[in-house]
């Protein structure tokens, strides 16, 4: 038997690798707007909201902006995504990710995604697995961004799971100290050396092992 009763998964750079589009996307408004951008300042706005991210680009120069040039990027940068995005398909589901699924809902576990992207529900739909999950948090619904731990919070509350006993997976250094923050058990994808503070750090889905938390 499990220790938990839900694993509450991020979308972006863990079940699929739109934290790539999200990078070209945001390279190309920075480069428009004379600001250096690179992989490394990227890892700060994984798990970020559109809005953060912009202005963590944007850095000092923000103030001289107004609040509609600033959603005006936001759009643009969106739009750019968005045809990223456009032929994704099942194809792009990251190695191991369905039989993570899988194994979850094996167990007799709870399935919940936690996801601050606004277009985390149509990259469901184009992966095909939307109704894998028993409940998707609505990102437009939320006042904070990771990493406060509202979004894992609202989703172990949709489930019905106390807190302690979920799994949170996370790619995101933002994401990884929303689930800590929300009291939950912490399962990197990455890179130990910048995922700290999660509590194990796995390359992928594909080591992905709930027998590991016995
Ligand atoms: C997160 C990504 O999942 O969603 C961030 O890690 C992204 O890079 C954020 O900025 C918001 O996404 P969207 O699709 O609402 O712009
Ligand atoms: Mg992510």
């Amino acid at each position: 038997m499990s220790r938990f009763k839900a694993v509450i998964f991020d979308l972006d750079g863990v079940i699929t690798d739109t934290a790539h589009y999200h990078f070209l996307a945001w390279k190309r408004l920075a480069a428009a707007q004379g600001v250096d951008f690179d992989l490394a300042f990227n890892e700060q706005l994984k798990g970020v909201d559109r809005m953060g991210s912009l202005e963590l680009i944007l850095g000092a120069t923000a103030q001289h902006y107004s609040p509609q040039q600033k959603l005006a990027l936001a759009d643009a940068k969106n739009r750019h995504y968005q045809q990223l995005i456009a032929t994704m398909s099942a194809c792009d589901l990251l190695p191991g990710a369905v039989a993570a699924l899988d194994a979850v809902r094996a167990a007799g576990l709870k399935i919940g995604l936690a996801s601050v992207s606004k277009n985390a529900f149509a990259v469901l739909e184009m992966l095909g697995i939307r109704d894998r999950f028993d409940d998707v948090v609505d990102a437009a619904t939320l006042a904070n961004s990771k990493p406060h731990p509202e979004i894992f919070l609202t989703a172990a509350h949709h489930l019905g799971v106390a807190p302690q006993d979920c799994l949170g997976v996370e790619d995101a250094v933002a994401g990884v100290a929303s689930i800590k923050a929300a009291g939950m058990v912490a399962l990197g994808i990455g890179d130990p050396h910048i995922l700290r503070a999660a509590d194990r750090v796995i390359p992928g889905l594909d080591h992905f092992r709930l027998d590991d938390y016995r």
